[in-house]
């Protein structure tokens, strides 16, 4: 299989043939492009058919405009992924659809509101928190891999988990005004790890992209929120997270990490937990 790679005439990242399912493929309205979203733009541009699966509706569907206005193809998903019910759906609605599922990135993030006067979080929120960023992934992988477990091939599908440093580099993660993100977290990069242990023999595999300072609507504004800090604050304590002074990358630089996972090329690679973080946990 791997053998053709070498060929001249081997398209890389050719992802034709191929559904990916972008569980958080809208992304929060605002200026710059998320990760979900230009995750689906990229795949779409590689060739696969792409469902845009997101909470918000709206967002959702501007992914998909945008892919169209490309002249790719892709339908929406409009699934609340604390429900394991609408995780179930998800991939019901993309087999009965597009009959198979090749690649799935999980997105999805959100940070529940904390009070900082009495150094607390209701019970409430903080098990949404873990419903969106943990166990929605877990049923996700699980779901997916049990799709992608009925294709042929040597590689029968890819599984992208969408992580951070927050959940290794103790100085952003030890923090608990965001205890349910990084706790997620690290359970993803944890699920990553069951998923491809569990579905290995079965051709599917599965890594953990853990993403550094991105510039994105949602980092943004939650560290302007959660942090009471400006704009220009927020921007400089994202840049000093990366002491090797590489600066903040934009979701373009995570989904070209994405395309790769998702296509063939990476066939050799599964259970990794790979850091696009400028070097951010290589010097604190
Ligand atoms: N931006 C960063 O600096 C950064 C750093 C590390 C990791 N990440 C990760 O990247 C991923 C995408 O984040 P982003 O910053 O690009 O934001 P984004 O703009 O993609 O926002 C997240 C998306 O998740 C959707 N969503 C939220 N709750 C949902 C739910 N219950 N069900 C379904 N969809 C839901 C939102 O509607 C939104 O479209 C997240 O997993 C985040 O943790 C981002």
């Amino acid at each position: 299989m791997s053998a053709q790679f070498g060929n001249i005439d081997h398209t890389p990242f050719d992802l034709s043939g191929k559904v990916v399912v972008v569980v958080g493929g809208g992304q929060m309205p605002g200026p710059q492009i998320g990760n979900g979203r230009a995750s689906a733009i990229m795949a779409a541009r590689h060739g696969a058919e792409v469902v845009v699966v997101d909470k918000n509706e709206a967002a959702a569907r501007e992914t998909v405009d945008m892919i169209a206005a490309e002249g790719g193809t892709s339908y929406p998903v409009i699934a609340d992924v604390s429900d394991k019910e609408d995780c179930r759906r998800i991939f019901d609605v993309t087999m009965q659809r597009s009959g198979r599922v090749d690649g799935m990135v999980y997105s999805v993030a959100i940070n529940p509101p904390f009070d900082a006067e009495t150094d607390t979080m209701t019970t409430a929120d903080f098990d949404h928190g873990i419903n969106v960023n943990m166990l929605g992934g877990y049923y996700c992988n699980l779901f997916a891999a049990q799709c992608m477990e009925r294709n042929d091939g040597d590689t029968t599908g890819s599984i992208v988990n969408i992580s951070s440093i927050a959940s290794v580099k103790n100085e952003i993660g030890l923090n608990i005004r965001i205890m349910p993100y990084a706790l997620g977290k690290c359970g993803l990069n944890y699920i990553t790890e069951l998923t491809a242990a569990q579905f290995a023999a079965s051709g599917v595999r599965a890594n953990t992209l853990m993403l550094g300072p991105i510039d994105s609507n949602l980092a943004n504004h939650d560290c302007q929120t959660l942090f009471e800090q400006t704009p220009a604050e927020a921007e400089q304590a994202h840049r000093d997270v990366v002491k090797l002074k590489m600066g903040r990358a934009s979701a373009w630089e995570t989904a070209y990490a994405v395309l790769y996972l998702l296509a063939d090329e990476s066939r050799f690679m599964t259970g990794q937990q790979i850091r696009l973080d400028g070097g951010a946990a290589l010097l604190r």
